[in-house]
């Protein structure tokens, strides 16, 4: 069996650079669910389908092909029928248009399904919004990332920044806000901490020492869980 490590959590609150930089001390896969709503968003926008159910986005699903390919580093890219759309599926048009298309029942079903199949295939860190309740419920590592809403629009600017744009707070903040208000109330897979997932609050904490927390709690899991397979052995050969 595969050990899927599910880290959910409202925008900017760390999820991607965590779950990048545990996976690779981890050696399992990063699966980035947010980068495959954004691809979709991408290919309804290209053919100027808006985010209502239709037989044209029904259609585009059924011949979508998303992936990813390692980059260097850890780091990886994702292709959306092939092509390099790592950089675009980050643009503010699509930021602000993800949500309306991942509140499709539609659209997520065809993306849970393939997250599911490559969870059944790998180890995985998989992040995203509906991780822990929905996609892998029976995750064996659950946690849920938060972060003051000013320590989160602070880190978005950095990211924007980094890519050449300039955005106000006022407008990350409203951004951040609207989007979380989006993903929490809609009717489908609502953003929402699974009962058993442990929160960590991101706020004061560096890069290294939440990814540390989450690879600490895991391999100490898995070395217990060694242990008792060993023992077992043991008895058995008695
Ligand atoms: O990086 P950031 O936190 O801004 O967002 P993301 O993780 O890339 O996710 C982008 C959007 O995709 C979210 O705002 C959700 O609307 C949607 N999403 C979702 O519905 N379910 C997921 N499992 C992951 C993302």
């Amino acid at each position: 069996m595969t050990t899927v490590v599910a880290i959910d959590g409202p925008a900017a609150s760390g999820k991607s650079t965590t779950a990048r930089l545990a996976a690779r001390r981890l050696g399992f896969i990063h699966l980035d669910t947010g980068a495959m709503y954004r691809a979709v968003t991408i290919a309804c926008r290209e053919k100027r389908l808006p985010p209502k159910e239709s037989s044209e986005i029904a259609d585009l699903l059924a011949s979508l092909d998303v992936r990813f390919q390692a980059s260097g580093g850890g780091r990886q890219r994702t292709l959306l029928n092939g092509r390099n759309v790592t950089e675009a599926i980050r643009s503010p048009e699509v930021t602000r248009q993800v949500s309306a298309y991942s509140a499709l029942a539609m659209v997520r079903e065809r993306m849970v399904r393939l997250q599911r199949q490559i969870g059944a295939e790998h180890d995985v860190v998989c992040e995203g919004r509906d991780i822990g309740t929905r996609v892998f419920p029976d995750a064996r590592f659950k946690f849920y990332l938060v972060a003051d809403l000013e320590v989160r629009a602070r880190r978005r600017r950095e990211e924007l920044r980094a890519q050449g744009l300039n955005l106000s707070m006022r407008h990350i903040v409203e951004e951040l806000r609207q989007r979380d208000r989006e993903d929490s109330t809609r009717e489908l897979s609502p953003l929402q901490k699974a009962e058993d997932a442990v929160t960590v609050d991101t706020t004061d904490l560096t890069i290294p020492a939440q990814v540390d927390f989450i690879v600490t709690l895991v391999k100490a899991a898995q070395k217990q869980e060694d242990r008792k397979d060993i023992k077992k052995g043991e008895a058995n050969s008695a």
